[in-house]
């Protein structure tokens, strides 16, 4: 039996962008997800729990017991791409599984849901499991290699900004590049203080990829013009998180969701909760990541405003994630 895990994440600035080779600025969350991974028949009695809230999957030569806390509906809904995910790493790992077969387990705090890179944490976690039970020594980079071509089950053009998050942690600005990928570390005077609040919808990452695609192919001119905009916001924001400008970060987080509203990526629910966090003094709230349901992030100075933003968006039937990035490294 082998234990992997991965890192949850939030994106800051330049989602949707990033797909297209501009940067974008990410951290990882404490939150992770766990993968145990066992050759079928190795464990000792039933292969984890089978109980409520575990969702039990049949691949070819595998089995998922998916044991992450969600919100509901994320799994059932995601089986598919999770199916696609798991066999595109195993063969990307060339594991045989009819020689092997194999017992997949997920737990850990983050909860499967969209916004907060459930499924890049996931294949992280699997990854680094899969090689400490095949005994492969999978560096960082080898294990995010493996982790990406898993989000490829979940969107077929993943920019990569996710499972980078998932492999290695941090805050970080992220280009998508060849050969690899561009990734620097961003330090912050003081740790940033955030709550992400969550609209309880799924989103599936490639519907919305694809819809952002279609109605930038109809309106180049306006996307250009979001997209150029965008590219300078985020070097804007790297700054300002350097210099620990939480007024000029909050202020540029408000003109990304702004921008992000632009592209049709929001939704009424995501709305309220920008509204909420705003009026609750949030310097800058913003959708994170896919949009269209998810998460959305405030950023909120101090644990009086996180707690205060967090209970108002509780209050009005939300679920809050409080957690903490950035400082200096
Ligand atoms: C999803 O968390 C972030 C997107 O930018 C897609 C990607 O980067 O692959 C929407």
């Amino acid at each position: 039996m082998a234990q992997g895990s991965g890192y949850g994440k939030v994106i800051l600035f330049g989602e949707h962008f990033v797909v297209y080779g501009l940067p974008a600025i990410a951290s990882a969350i404490a939150d992770s997800t766990i993968a145990e991974l066992a050759r079928s028949g190795d464990r000792k009695g039933k292969p984890g729990s089978t109980g409520a809230g575990v969702f039990v999957m049949e691949g070819d030569g595998w089995t998922l017991y998916d044991a992450r806390p969600e919100t509901p509906g994320y799994k059932a809904g995601k089986a598919e791409e999770q199916k696609k995910s798991i066999d595109l790493m195993l063969a990307f790992l060339k594991v045989d599984t009819k020689k092997t077969p194999l017992d997949i387990r997920l737990g850990g705090v983050l909860r499967a849901a969209s916004g907060v890179g459930a499924s890049a944490a996931s294949c992280a976690a699997i990854a680094r499991g899969l090689s400490g039970l095949l005994g492969l020594n999978l560096t960082d980079a080898q294990v995010n290699d493996v982790a990406h071509e898993g989000e490829k089950g979940y969107h077929g053009t993943p920019s990569g900004i996710d499972d980078t998050a998932a492999t290695y942690g941090g805050l970080f600005m992220f280009r998508k590049a060849q050969p690899r990928n561009i990734v620097e570390l961003i330090s912050t005077p003081k740790s940033l203080d955030i709550v992400m609040g969550n609209t309880g919808m799924t989103a599936s990452t490639s519907e919305v990829v694809s819809g952002v695609r279609e109605r930038k192919a109809k309106d180049p001119q306006k996307y250009d013009k979001v997209f150029r905009e965008a590219e300078k916001l985020v070097m804007d924001s790297r700054k300002a998180l350097e210099a620990g400008d939480v007024h000029t970060i909050g202020t540029l987080m408000n003109l990304n969701n702004r921008l992000l509203q632009d592209i049709g990526v929001s939704n009424d629910k995501l709305e309220t909760l920008v509204d909420i966090a705003r009026k609750e003094g949030a310097p800058g709230a913003k959708i994170t990541g896919t949009g269209k349901g998810g998460y959305m992030v405030a950023l909120t100075p101090g644990k009086h405003m996180q707690e205060r933003v967090a209970k108002a968006m509780e209050n009005a039937g939300f679920a809050a994630l409080r957690t903490t990035i950035g400082g200096r490294m």
